[in-house]
């Protein structure tokens, strides 16, 4: 088979359109961010020959949940940028070994590269949400510049980031009424970010770093961007006003809404 055949297949040309929109939108900045999609095997085997393996790469520590899954992973290092102009670099397909200890890769990374080095956090949320949300497909990563200034301006507790957030647009509740989730500051790139960003994906589909940026869940590419679009707006919102508040949405009206939207905000944020 044509190992060109997979430019044309859809999950590519959105992993090409999303990384460049990402990067028009100055969230990922140099090799910033890293996105990680969940494929099913029917859909790319139309694509490129699947008993074709390129290279192995051991993985830190089994995840037997996700064996024989395939994914499409920004590689590490690459510029978000630079994805549509050349994919085959940039990016690259694997797949979980049926024993989870390893990965195999079948297209892509062209230059002897390798997947993100968020993996651990990708394939640990993708997990997570897995377990909550059979649809789940997509992992996000950004650095969201008015979610990132955020962090060093606002009390680090996720129920009080969420009702900030909240009341800074008025759809952010129905978009997000499971709130975000926060952890504390970490090496990027580790086993243990990885795994408590996991944690939080259980109750959320946000999870902030601080001083870093954000991590998004979805079902689809657009609703995983708009999920993160939507925070960012929120966060960019705070921002621009700075603490000067003279007029604000009250619990009431929170409460309201949700109800309006039928959407039923994370407990413990909003008084009753
Ligand atoms: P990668 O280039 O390895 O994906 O890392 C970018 C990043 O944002 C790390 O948090
Ligand atoms: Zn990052």
């Amino acid at each position: 088979m044509d190992s060109n055949k997979i430019l044309e297949a859809s999950f590519i040309k959105e992993m090409m359109s999303t990384t460049y929109n990402m990067w028009r939108m100055g969230w990922d900045e140099r090799n910033g961010g890293n996105i990680s999609y969940l494929l099913k095997e029917e859909e790319i085997a139309k694509f490129l020959d699947i008993s074709k393996v390129i290279r192995t790469m051991k993985l830190p520590f089994p995840i037997k949940e996700l064996a024989n899954r395939y994914f499409v992973v920004t590689g590490s290092g690459k510029y978000f940028k630079n994805v549509i102009d050349n994919p085959e670099e940039n990016i690259g397909i694997i797949r979980v070994s049926e024993d989870g200890s390893y990965i195999d890769i079948l297209w892509g990374y062209a230059d002897g590269g390798r997947p993100t080095s968020e993996l651990v956090a990708h394939f640990m949320s993708h997990v997570k949400r897995l377990e909550v949300d059979k649809n789940h497909r997509i992992v996000m990563h950004t650095h969201a510049t008015n979610l990132l200034a955020m962090t060093f301006v606002h009390e680090l507790e996720e129920q009080k980031i969420t009702k900030t957030l909240w009341k800074m647009c008025t759809e952010c509740l129905v978009v997000f009424p499971d709130g975000v989730g926060l952890i504390p500051w970490m090496i990027p790139g580790s086993d243990e970010i990885g795994i408590e960003t996991a944690k939080k994906m259980i109750d959320h589909r946000l999870v902030i770093w601080p001083q870093h940026g954000i991590f998004g869940t979805g079902t689809s590419m657009d609703e995983t961007f708009g999920l993160i679009e939507t925070a960012e707006k929120a966060a960019e919102i705070y921002m621009l006003i700075g603490g000067k508040i003279k007029n604000s949405m009250t619990d009431k009206e929170l409460n309201d809404l949700a109800r309006a939207f039928g959407v039923s905000p994370a407990e413990g944020i909003l008084n009753k």
